[in-house]
């Protein structure tokens, strides 16, 4: 039970018995302020939920290894013939038709906390146009506005924030003043947090009146959906579909007719879009089939020996990888919502300062805590009906995790203006390149001017000169 209703004393009285009175050590030298954070804290530990997790690990039921054998899922793969390009055609067509009715909404997962890339702000905040600096925010908030103007529906936009995140992301929002979207169709909601706990299962002290808590992953978002009101919001609008992404991936379509219409057409459930790892070892989580369903094996979950492990037709078995785009219908959310949190937790162990018996702040040399978070992928398991979708790496993927090297800054500016590059190219303007074949000059096409190929080719001439940085940019 979530502490919420209850009285100080009784919430002390429930973590006492739930062996958790630890954290109340330093309860009396805490003036009220410190005394009103804590509290405020502690209503947030389902106490109950806290002992069943901690007695799923004491029995190794945590992070359960799929039982059968694996295999590769079957997919719709990119397109080669007439039929397989009809086909996406006519996926298209219906996706066209749901958003001309309004029937889709997109929900952007905003709530993690970016340790990797070293940003203290939340991530959508980060700076990555290759030359306007635009951030990641303004980018799926200009994709957002122009697939609106192209089809004429409202597709509100949710975006889950978490405790770290939800205060300055709506700031960033109200002082850009939403983008140009209306005000009413950009709503946030937060996800709720969990507690870490130490090798010995207890909760964790990072201040006298603080315990550390995280976001409860990105899972957390079909109940936060649920939880908020926005999934009574979408119901009201019309809303049938949503169109789920990660604020991290610079290239991700907010919302992908041929995507939506597909699954929609298929009678599916949940969907996903996939394609194929760059190398075995590439940190995506990988789709197979385990008996009837099919499920995500997260990479940090396989072994060296199963990312190389091959089916009979030579294919990695574990290589058909998720880019985190996701196509749920709305009352199949309402289902996996409906009686409360369904998601299984994954536990991670994570290094974290902590208080020691005395009261001070000590730096672990190794990991010494478990975090536990849900991963939106594993309601895939629930769903009657899936389709996954093979997508092109160059359109729709590229994400931000690292300050540097792989899936960084990078690699998002590069990977963004390959792409527009490419766009250009096929509108039939020469892209200057240099000896590696990538463009010499850093391009930008702000979804504005053209949210893809098509669409640029009817909006530039084949003589423009590239001699330096370009943005192709449009006015709100
Ligand atoms: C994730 C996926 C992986 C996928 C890859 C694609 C998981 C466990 N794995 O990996 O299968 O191939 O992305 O890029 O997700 N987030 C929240 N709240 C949370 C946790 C995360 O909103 O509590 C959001 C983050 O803001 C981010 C996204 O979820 O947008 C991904 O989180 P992250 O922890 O970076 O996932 P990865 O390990 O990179």
């Amino acid at each position: 039970m979530i502490q919420g209703q209850r009285s100080d004393s009784e919430i002390m009285a429930a973590f006492r018995d739930a062996g958790q009175g630890h954290v109340l050590r330093w309860w009396d030298a805490l003036d009220s302020a410190g005394r009103a954070r804590l509290m405020e804290q502690l209503r947030q530990v389902n106490l109950d939920g806290l002992r069943a997790l901690i007695a799923d690990v004491r029995a190794g039921r945590i992070n359960p290894a799929p039982a059968g054998r694996p295999e590769l899922p079957d997919y719709i793969r990119l397109p080669g013939t007439p039929e397989e390009k009809s086909a996406r055609e006519k996926a298209r067509a219906a996706g066209e038709r749901l958003f001309r009715a309004g029937k889709v909404a997109a929900v952007m997962v905003a709530g993690g906390q970016g340790t990797r890339l070293g940003f203290d702000a939340p991530k959508g905040t980060f700076p990555i146009g290759p030359v306007s600096d635009r951030s990641l925010f303004q980018i799926h908030a200009e994709r957002i506005l122009a697939t609106r103007r192209r089809y004429g529906g409202a597709l509100p936009w949710y975006i889950m924030t978490s405790d770290a995140t939800d205060r300055p992301t709506k700031e960033y929002f109200e002082q850009h003043a939403w983008f140009g979207l209306p005000r009413e169709d950009v709503r946030f909601f937060p996800q709720r947090m969990m507690p870490a706990l130490d090798r010995n299962f207890r909760l964790v002290l990072t201040a006298k009146d603080r315990i550390l808590l995280s976001p409860n992953g990105h899972g957390g978002a079909l109940l936060a959906l649920a939880e908020s009101g926005m999934l009574d919001d979408m119901e009201r609008r019309g809303v049938e579909e949503i169109s789920y992404f990660q604020v991290d991936n610079c290239l991700a379509p907010a919302a992908d007719p041929v995507f939506l219409g597909g699954h929609s057409l298929a009678g599916a459930e949940m969907s996903s879009k996939a394609l194929l790892k760059r190398e075995p070892e590439e940190p995506i989580g990988a789709f197979v089939r385990v008996g009837g369903p099919i499920m995500v094996c997260e990479y940090s979950d396989l072994t060296r020996e199963q990312m190389y492990e091959r089916t009979a037709g030579g294919q990695l078995l574990y290589g058909l990888g998720s880019i985190a785009i996701h196509a749920l219908r709305v009352d199949f959310v309402r289902s996996e919502t409906q009686s409360g949190f369904k998601l299984p937790f994954h536990l991670a162990e994570k290094s974290s300062p902590s208080l020691d018996e005395s009261g001070a702040l000590v730096q672990p040399e190794g990991k010494n805590v478990y975090k536990f978070e849900a991963f939106i992928f594993d309601a895939l398991r629930d769903a009657r009906r899936t389709v996954v979708l093979e997508v092109r790496r160059e359109e729709e993927f590229s994400p931000l995790k690292n300050a540097t090297g792989k899936d960084s800054v990078e690699t998002c500016r590069r990977d963004m203006a390959a792409l527009c590059a490419s766009w250009l190219e096929e509108a039939g303007v020469r892209v200057p390149r240099d000896e590696r074949g990538a463009p010499k000059y850093p391009i930008e096409i702000s979804p504005l001017f053209a949210l893809d190929a098509a669409e640029l080719a009817g909006k530039v001439h084949k003589d423009l000169r590239i001699a330096g940085p370009i943005v192709l940019a449009a006015a709100r």
